[in-house]
């Protein structure tokens, strides 16, 4: 992960510089591999970094911290949590800035965007066997936290990740497809196609 981290603090240089962001990334934890498909975890740092930048003042910082974790279960997680010193998310909106085409009451007016990016960004970490959540740092700004999996996933050893993740977004959008994709047996077990994951 440490890797993609990267690839991506790299490809949005120009952007934070043109803001005057420091991008400061920082492992605490020796191994920083989790099992992942490569493209679609970029787009998860991608999306999340560009909202930190998006949603900051000049001259801030955003960190990105990759460190040991765990799900509730116990099950050994790699932790990223990409943090920012911007206008911050109110508390009762922590949860539907993830829907689809939502943006904060803090946000609405100005920055522009389509409110896909965290919904793209948590059905990719879900497939994934990951979750992701939204919060506020005491000292101002927001906190993305991403646990994922440091192994295969046994309940969703499949798949085309790439056709799910469209199904999975477009699912509630048309009465109709929602019908067709019901009946796609295949589909809605996850068995298709290979699996595309590997250690990052
Ligand atoms: N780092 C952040 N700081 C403050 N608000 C954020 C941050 N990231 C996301 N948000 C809020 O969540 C909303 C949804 O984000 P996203 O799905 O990426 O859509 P978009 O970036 O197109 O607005 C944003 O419009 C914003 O209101
Ligand atoms: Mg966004």
């Amino acid at each position: 992960m440490r890797e993609l981290v990267d690839v991506i603090a790299r490809d949005l240089a120009a952007l934070t510089d043109s803001r005057q962001l420091t991008l400061r990334v920082r492992s605490e934890t020796n191994d920083t591999r989790a099992f992942v498909d490569r493209r679609q975890f970029l787009t998860v740092i991608q999306n999340l970094v560009a909202n930190a930048v998006k949603f900051s003042p000049s001259q801030r910082e955003i960190t990105i911290v990759l460190a040991d974790g765990e799900f509730p279960s116990g099950r050994p997680a790699l932790c990223m949590s990409v943090r920012d010193q911007g206008v911050g998310i109110p508390e009762n909106e922590l949860e539907s800035i993830f829907d689809k085409f939502v943006q904060s009451s803090k946000t609405k007016t100005g920055a522009g965007g389509t409110g896909l990016g965290l919904a793209i960004t948590r059905e990719i970490v879900t497939l994934h066997g990951g979750s992701i959540r939204a919060g506020n740092h005491p000292e101002g700004g927001a906190v993305f936290s991403v646990l994922i999996p440091r192994r295969d996933t046994p309940e969703t050893k499949d798949e085309t990740l790439g056709t799910l993740l469209a199904v999975n977004l477009l699912r509630g959008t048309d009465p109709s497809f929602d019908r067709r994709i019901n009946s796609l047996k295949a589909v809605e077990a996850g068995t298709m196609g290979r699996d595309t994951r590997s250690a990052h």
